[in-house]
């Protein structure tokens, strides 16, 4: 103990040891496994962070080029370049080379919801969860291929325990619980103004998770990566657990890639307006990567292109094609991925060891992004898709990316489905993932089923 004291203090972060005296046997081992496990190295590395935030350097951006494989007309067909390389996708997926991985482990602060994400009823009429959503989405991919792609789902230390039981509870809602596997995500510890580690309570040291980019040392840490490579995975489909309309797999995404010989894919969609909240896609020097919202200006956010369109216009929908060869490279080199400092509201313990619960934001948090591994590709694909087919993501507590919004966009998207098919939209409606994922299997699935005919439309519509 005299050791780790010695340690704390020689980088002056003693006073994680203030309450020692007073702490019983338990709380004392508890307090020494937590600092054990902090790299004090890397100090140096939380500030550099902090530098960046408060004084972001100058970028030289430039757009980046994006393939478009949506036709604009409603519903959305696959044009003839998407038709053409789906049959490569379609057979990485019957032979079983693509797995999916779920990230889960954010905390969800936005929404205002107490329990995982994924946990959230987020269906209109039934009040299916998204954890449900997207384990129907893979129950259908293996109808339509042959086979389930494996689920890596990845969770924080905060909901470890309440996901794996949730998914218990409900039987793996029909998958092979052996094809769903949980992991962990890393923790990194919270800085205050005077460059201090925060305590949570006398004797714990606040943490939080590592941010999305932790998933590559955690799918490397757990064994992810080399169960992957023992079940013939090369390519992993990469997913963020609030988008409920994002298809789990795509055979002409994955088609695209291969065919491009990308290491890392995305999918972006058009802005709507230049303060969307959402990463942009473009060439930093020349380098292809992602710019967040929060590092872009609001004058480059805005510059437009002689037809008036945004220069900027390649939102990010979070949804990654990798390779995981790639990955492997990037853990057997020691390439981590660069930390992001954000200002945050972080409960601590004051002076006298009091609990508080700050109005303001008083630390920094300390994050890793899953797409900073675009700069260090040796090859990217964008693609861009159609937004309400492909991305509906429950962010906030209100709002269009809250509960109530999410739900009336996705009635809005599948009703004018129903109304092209049957004629007029039904006042409330729900798809099973399990019949159709978006427009066009819909409106195919009503125009081949002659039950369709007879539905009462002026009641809502549940379609099972
Ligand atoms: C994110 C992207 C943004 C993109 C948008 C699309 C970041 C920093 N930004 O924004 O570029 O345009 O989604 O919807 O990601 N998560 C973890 N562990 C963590 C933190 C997050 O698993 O430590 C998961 C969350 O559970 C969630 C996802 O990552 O599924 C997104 O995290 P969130 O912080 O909500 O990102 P956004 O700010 O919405």
């Amino acid at each position: 103990m005299e050791e780790l004291r010695v340690k704390f203090e020689a980088v002056g972060q003693g006073h994680v040891f203030r309450w020692w005296n007073e702490l019983g046997e338990r709380a004392r081992r508890r307090l020494a496994r937590q600092l054990e496990a902090v790299d004090l190295d890397r100090l140096p590395e939380l500030q550099a962070a902090i530098e960046a935030l408060q004084s972001p350097r100058t970028r030289n951006l430039s757009p980046a080029p994006t393939f478009t494989l949506a036709n604009e007309n409603y519903p959305y067909l696959l044009n003839d370049a998407a038709r053409a390389l789906a049959p490569r996708g379609d057979k990485e997926l019957r032979e079983g080379r693509v797995a999916v991985l779920l990230v889960a482990g954010g905390q969800g602060t936005r929404l205002g919801f107490d329990g995982p994400k994924g946990c959230f009823p987020v269906m209109p009429l039934s009040g299916m969860t998204l954890f449900e959503v997207f384990a129907r989405k893979l129950r259908r991919a293996g109808r339509d291929y042959g086979r389930v792609p494996p689920l890596y789902v990845m969770v924080g230390n905060h909901n470890e325990a309440a996901t794996r039981n949730f998914w218990e509870d409900h039987d793996w809602f029909g998958l092979q619980p052996e094809d769903v596997q949980f992991f962990a995500q890393g923790e990194m510890p919270a800085l205050d103004a005077q460059g201090k580690l925060v305590m949570a309570g006398k004797d714990q040291l606040f943490t939080g998770p590592d941010g999305h980019g932790g998933v590559l040392q955690a799918l490397h840490v757990k064994g992810m990566l080399a169960d992957m490579r023992r079940r013939g995975i090369r390519t992993i489909s990469y997913l963020q657990v609030d988008n409920l309309q994002t298809p789990v797999v795509d055979p002409a995404f994955i088609g695209l890639h291969l065919d491009e010989g990308a290491e890392v894919s995305l999918k972006v969609v058009r802005k709507h307006e230049p303060a969307e909240r959402v990463g942009i896609y473009c060439l930093d020097d020349g380098v292809p990567g992602i710019v967040e919202y929060s590092e872009f200006s609001e004058q480059q956010a805005g510059e437009r292109d002689g037809q008036g369109r945004l220069r900027y216009w390649q939102g990010s929908i979070a949804v990654h094609l990798f390779e995981v060869d790639f990955l492997g490279r990037l853990i057997d080199r020691g390439a981590d991925l660069p930390l992001h400092a954000a200002h945050k509201k972080v409960p601590h313990v004051n002076d006298q060891g009091e609990p508080v619960e700050p109005a303001q934001p008083n630390a920094y948090k300390f994050e890793r992004f899953v797409f900073d591994t675009i700069p260090m590709a040796g090859n990217v694909m964008c693609l861009e898709v159609p937004r309400d087919e492909q991305f509906l993501p429950v962010k906030n507590a209100e709002g269009a990316f809250g509960p109530e919004g999410v739900k009336q966009s996705y009635q809005d998207y599948f009703g004018r489905a129903v109304e092209i098919a049957l004629g007029k939209k039904p006042p409330a409606l729900e798809v099973d993932p399990l019949v159709a994922e978006n427009a066009r299997e819909l409106i195919e699935y009503l125009k081949t089923n002659d039950d369709a005919k007879s539905w009462d439309l002026t009641k809502p519509l549940h379609i099972t």
